[in-house]
């Protein structure tokens, strides 16, 4: 089983690079943060109050989320665009944050990555804690600015109100108690400011052949 282990704050390129970084190892990606998306839009479209984290764990067990190949469905209705909208963005710290719903995801991720033979797997604990002894380790970084730059290329709004919302989430991910956001032992980190997509490529795959 092969898994390389993406970490990182949002928009320090984990999806860009873990989706080309897959296609050229010829192994699958999963977005573990689609997963704790999903299972935030799930809540908002049951009327499940999020805050609350006995009913969000009652509702996990009861739900269809896939997640996989660039979409994502919720009980068989496709949910790809929304869980990227702004109520699932709000929604999805205290999911998170909970730690039946981090127990039942990493089982899941695991499985996955069982039945696929290892993949490009990206997240906040991919490294520290899903797979600590992945082929390699990253965790992926750049500066807020830029940070907040590229979400808005992505999904459009006002830098400064993305880079604040950006702050408070990097803050939330990396201050909870169940599986903050750090950099992994054996992790190497790269500072993708003012670098384009090759030039990222180029660096892990120079990691990946003295690994
Ligand atoms: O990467 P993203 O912005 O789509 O992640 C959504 C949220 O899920 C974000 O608050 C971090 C959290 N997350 C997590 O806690 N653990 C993961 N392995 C992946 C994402």
């Amino acid at each position: 089983m092969r898994v390389i282990a993406i970490d990182g704050p949002a928009g320090a390129g984990k999806s860009t690079v873990g989706r080309a970084l897959a296609e050229r190892l010829g192994l699958r990606y999963l977005d573990t943060g689609a997963m704790y998306r999903a299972v935030a839009c799930a809540a908002l479209r049951r009327g499940v109050d999020p805050g609350n984290a006995d009913a969000v764990a009652d509702m996990l067990a009861d739900v269809d989320i896939e997640v996989g190949d660039g979409r994502v469905t919720i009980d068989g209705a496709d949910a790809t665009a929304e869980i990227r909208g702004r109520a699932v963005t709000q929604a999805v710290t205290p999911v998170a944050a909970n730690p039946q719903v981090r127990a039942v995801l990493r089982a899941r991720q695991r499985a996955w990555a069982a039945s696929h033979g290892g993949g490009v797997i990206e997240g906040r604990d991919i490294g520290s804690v899903v797979f600590p002894d992945a082929e390699l380790k990253l965790f992926l970084t750049a500066s807020p600015r830029v940070r907040a730059e590229r979400r808005v290329a992505e999904v459009g709004g006002d830098v400064e109100e993305v880079a604040a919302a950006i702050a408070h989430r990097d803050a939330s991910d990396a201050g909870r108690h169940d599986g903050p956001m750090v950099e992994a032992s054996g992790a190497v980190v790269v500072d993708t400011t003012g670098l384009g997509i090759d030039q990222v490529l180029a660096v892990i795959e120079s990691l990946l052949e003295r690994t």
